[in-house]
Parts: structure tokens; C-alpha cells; sequence
């Protein structure tokens, strides 16, 4: 099958050497494709910016902003069956990038933000995606309401809910805690490596694209 990851974060940027990015290392979304790859399937990593090396056997597309990974997403999504959004996208950018490093000359700096391209959102909306769609949720607070909220509105098949306000998971750890939201359903996988747990996630996901594919 052919199978799409996003992973990494995004850079916004505000002037030539100034970005607004997070602290998404990529090793989930890394893990989640190089799992796919050992399983034979056909895997498209695309990626912001990240230290990490691209897994063996997966294709690489490396995007900067949320509007690069958009455009990527949008240009293969397509030819795709399965699709998991493990990014970190900036839900805003700034309105408009100076052309030059921006002097330190007033007290204050305000920077006017908008909305930045919901990429996950629009899949089925905009590209009619018809396969299996999957999406994280990194949550704060109310972990399970909020990926349940994500999972509805963004019209996912299944929402992996992230505590990211939980010390030693989620962004940069080399381990992971979440939770699994299907529309009729929850799941609690123990705390594992990103590596292992990757290979449950693929499991999961795996088994859903099948019971999909087998009532359509
Ligand atoms: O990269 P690591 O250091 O290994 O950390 C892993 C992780 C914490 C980044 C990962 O497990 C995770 O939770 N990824 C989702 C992070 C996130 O941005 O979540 P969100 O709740 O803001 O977004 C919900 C979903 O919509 C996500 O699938 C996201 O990829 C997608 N999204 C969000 C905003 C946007 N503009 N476009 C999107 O497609």
C-alpha cells in the first residue's frame, strides 16, 4: 500500500534568520514510517526540519513551513491509502516575512499572526481522501475531549491522543504515551519506546484500514 507520514515540525518564518517553530524532534513520525517500511509498504515521509536520518526504504520530501508541507501533502495524497499526521504544524504564521533581519531598535515588537493551512483538515474536504486518515493530538489539558473534538472536525479514522504536559513523553523523548480515539472507541497503550510503540500504532492502523476497506 501506499502509505503518507508527516512528522516534524514546521518553521514560520518572521525575517531571514528568525522562525517561529516547536520542540517536535520527528522521532514519532520517523519510527511510524520506518515501521510501515519493514512491514513492504510503499512509504512517503514528508517531513519538516529535524537531526534525524530518513529511515531505510521510505521516500523523503523535506518541507520548512506548514504552506511547503501543505503543498506536498496536497501534490500526493492522491495515490495514497493510508495517511498519518504525526507533524508538528504551526497553527499560525506571521502575516507577513520582512525581507530584512529586523532591527533591535523599540521596546516592544508585535507580531501579527494568521491562521496557517490546516493540512490535516482539509484531506477529506478539499482532496476528497478517501482512505484511512489518522491524526495526533497533542493535548494539555482534557486529553481525550479535545482528540475526540480533532477527530470529528477534522475527519479522521482514528485520533492519537498525545499528553504532551506529561514529563518524559511526547516532543523530543525518546518514549511515548497515548491514547487511541476511534469514533466508537478508546484505547490506552502502555508507555513505551517511540520504536515500539511505532510498530502498535502501524499494528492498529493496519487492522482499521482492513475493517474499513471490508464495509466500503
Ligand atoms: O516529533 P517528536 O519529538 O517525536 O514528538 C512527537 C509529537 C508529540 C510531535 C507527536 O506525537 C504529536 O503529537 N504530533 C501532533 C502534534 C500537533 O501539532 O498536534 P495538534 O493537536 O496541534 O494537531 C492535530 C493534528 O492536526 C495533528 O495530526 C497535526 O499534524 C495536524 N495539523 C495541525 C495543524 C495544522 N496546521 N495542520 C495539521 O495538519
Amino acid at each position: 500500500m501506499n502509505i503518507l507520514v508527516t512528522a516534524g515540525p514546521t518553521r514560520e518564518p518572521i525575517d531571514p534568520v528568525r522562525f517561529i517553530g516547536n520542540r517536535s524532534s520527528g522521532k514519532m513520525g520517523y519510527e511510524i514510517a520506518a515501521a510501515f517500511a519493514r512491514e513492504g509498504h510503499t512509504v512517503l515521509l514528508v517531513s519538516g526540519p529535524t537531526s534525524l536520518d530518513v529511515p531505510d526504504g521510505v521516500d523523503f520530501l523535506p518541507v520548512e513551513t506548514a504552506g511547503e508541507m501543505h503543498e506536498a501533502v496536497s501534490t500526493h495524497i492522491g495515490r495514497m491509502q493510508v495517511a498519518v499526521f504525526a507533524a508538528a504544524v504551526a497553527d499560525y504564521m506571521p502575516s507577513k516575512v520582512a525581507k530584512e533581519k529586523i532591527k533591535k531598535s523599540a521596546e516592544a515588537l508585535t507580531l501579527e499572526l494568521v491562521r496557517a493551512p490546516d493540512i490535516l483538515g482539509t484531506c477529506r474536504s478539499k482532496h476528497g481522501f478517501a482512505g484511512t486518515l489518522v491524526g495526533f493530538a497533542a493535548e494539555t489539558e482534557n486529553l481525550i475531549a479535545n482528540a475526540r473534538e480533532k477527530l470529528t472536525r477534522k475527519q479522521c479514522d482514528l485520533i492519537i491522543a498525545n499528553d504532551v504536559s506529561k514529563p518524559g513523553i511526547g516532543f523530543e523523548s525518546d518514549q511515548n504515551e497515548v491514547t487511541l480515539v476511534y469514533p466508537d472507541r478508546i484505547e490506552q497503550l502502555p508507555l513505551a519506546s517511540k520504536h515500539d510503540l511505532a510498530h502498535q500504532l502501524v499494528r492498529a492502523i493496519l487492522m482499521l484500514h482492513t475493517e474499513k476497506s471490508a464495509t466500503h
